[in-house]
């Protein structure tokens, strides 16, 4: 049941590649702090997985898999929806009728759009990737959320989101809750390892770009040790594009360990070098993921854990997305089917 005390969010990730630990701390881990406080909706974004080229021989083994990583990372069924996006095909539907009135100039500006579609050959960027934040606008909206709890590159699709809102009630009456985005203070863009000044991406696949919520305390060690620095040896906090790597590392130990800046910097005041800040750095990740991979690995042991839990998810998602759409089908003037 809805309690209207508590805020109503909403959020996802893509079920494209391995989720990193910039998944984990810029957007999971947040869910999962703070999912007492909220009537909270988390879906595997699976059609947004098809936008650019997949492999339909695992796109359901990730979707599962992304449910499990969420579970095992601390989000409660019974404190939290969770549900696949196109289990619910009031996704698909809304996005139609939000993309007969979104401006294509609002959506050729979005930079993820022309950073993704830049990176393919100009004939095989499809129209799912361009209308790629209409569909996320749906999944908002469907759920009339009132926070997304996003990283920072999510941004630009909130302000889309919340202007698309504000014009379809516009138009038609009042029909959306206007979202906010909420962008956790610290770890909010976690860049890659081996290039800190690119944000760390699941759909990067250079081996030492991130380190993956399932990847073996070994490998994740190895990721840390080697990732890019620089020549000097201060360890502090800089906006310095030079020390881009070590402010990645110090960013990262502050998301986890929750300590402030100066206590920080004073711990690692005495170190030797940065081989010490990237070794306790790794102690940390690894000891954060440890108890999540436990739980994972039990979880998965048979799907149909995972599979209960993400019908019961959609029958409870489903009521809500239903009656939005039905408003917004009405507020539009088409004419209701009779059974
Ligand atoms: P996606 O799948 O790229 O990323 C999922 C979440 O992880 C955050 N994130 C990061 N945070 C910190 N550092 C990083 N390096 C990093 N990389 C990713 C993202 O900000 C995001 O919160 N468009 C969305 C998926 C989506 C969605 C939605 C989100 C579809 N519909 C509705 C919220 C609400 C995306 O591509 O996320």
């Amino acid at each position: 049941m809805v309690n209207p005390q508590r805020k109503r969010v909403l959020s996802g990730i893509q079920p494209s590649g391995n989720l990193t630990i910039g998944n984990y701390v810029g957007a999971i881990r947040q869910w999962v702090e703070h999912q007492s406080e909220f009537d909270a909706y988390y879906c595997v974004v699976d059609l947004h997985a098809i936008t650019v080229e997949h492999d339909p021989k695992i796109l359901a083994e990730k979707s599962r898999e992304v449910a499990g990583i969420y579970i095992a990372c601390g989000l409660d069924p019974a404190q939290s929806t969770v549900f696949v996006q196109s289990h619910i095909p009031a996704h698909s539907e809304l996005a139609w009728l939000l993309t007969c009135i979104t401006p294509l100039g609002w959506l050729n500006r979005m930079t993820q759009f022309k950073d993704k579609s830049a990176k393919q050959e100009a004939n095989s960027v499809s129209n799912g990737l361009l209308s790629y934040p209409v569909l996320m606008a749906a999944d908002i909206l469907l759920y009339q959320a009132q926070a997304v709890p996003v990283g920072d590159d999510q941004r630009q699709h909130l302000e889309f989101t919340r202007d698309l809102a504000q014009r379809f009630n516009h138009m038609f009456g009042e029909t959306f809750t206007i979202p906010e985005a909420m962008i956790p203070l610290a770890g909010a863009r976690i860049m890659g390892l081996d290039d800190p000044t690119a944000k760390m991406s699941k759909s990067e696949t250079a081996q030492y770009h991130a380190v993956y919520i399932l990847d073996d305390p070994d490998t994740a060690r190895k990721k840390i040790m080697r990732s890019v620095t620089d020549s000097g040896r201060d360890i502090r906090f800089s906006d310095d594009p030079e020390k881009a790597g070590v402010n990645n590392l110090l960013n990262l130990y502050q998301a986890l360990t929750g300590q402030s800046r100066e206590a920080i910097e004073d711990h690692f005041a005495t170190a030797r070098g940065y081989g010490d800040l990237k070794k306790e750095v790794a102690e940390i990740v690894i000891e954060t993921l440890r108890p999540i991979q436990a739980r994972y690995k039990e979880l998965a042991e048979d799907s149909r854990n995972i599979d209960e839990l993400l019908a019961q998810g959609t029958m409870r998602a489903a009521a809500i997305a239903t009656q939005t759409l039905q408003q917004a089908r009405e507020n539009m003037g088409f004419l209701p089917a009779h059974s």
